[in-house]
């Protein structure tokens, strides 16, 4: 039902933790199942140094958002911003439909984090 990229970043999800004095802080839910997701973001001169995630999901969020941390880590606030739930599903080869809901929570998560950092900067 999963893809090996899917069970790949479930089993071994990168860039688990919190990031101290994030720039931008990022937190979605779900108010249905309680499913949370967080993403903190060091950014330095719109450049996403480092990314961070912390989730209260099922595996398919935990690996979503391990691969929404790998997507964006070095790109632009404007190309992160341009990543889409769809990308990130199809940078695992894909996500059972009944799970897709999942990747919103981690490009939700990541939008929330930028728009932060903005806020925080005045843009
Ligand atoms: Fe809560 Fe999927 S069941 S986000
Ligand atoms: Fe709740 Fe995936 S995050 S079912």
């Amino acid at each position: 039902m999963y893809t090996d990229k899917v069970m790949d970043h479930f089993t071994n999800p990168r860039n688990v933790g919190e990031i101290k004095n994030a720039s931008g802080i990022g937190e979605v839910g779900n108010a249905k199942c309680g499913d949370i997701m967080r993403i903190y973001l060091d950014v330095e001169n719109d450049i996403i140094r480092d990314v961070k995630f912390k989730t209260f999901g099922c595996g398919a969020a935990i690996a979503t958002s391990s691969m929404v941390t790998e997507l964006v880590k070095g790109k632009n606030l404007d190309e992160a911003l341009k990543i889409s739930n769809e990308a990130v599903a199809e940078a695992l080869d894909g996500l059972p439909p009944a799970k897709m809901h999942c990747s919103n929570l981690a490009a939700d998560a990541l939008h929330e984090a930028i728009k932060d950092y903005m806020q925080k900067k005045g843009k």
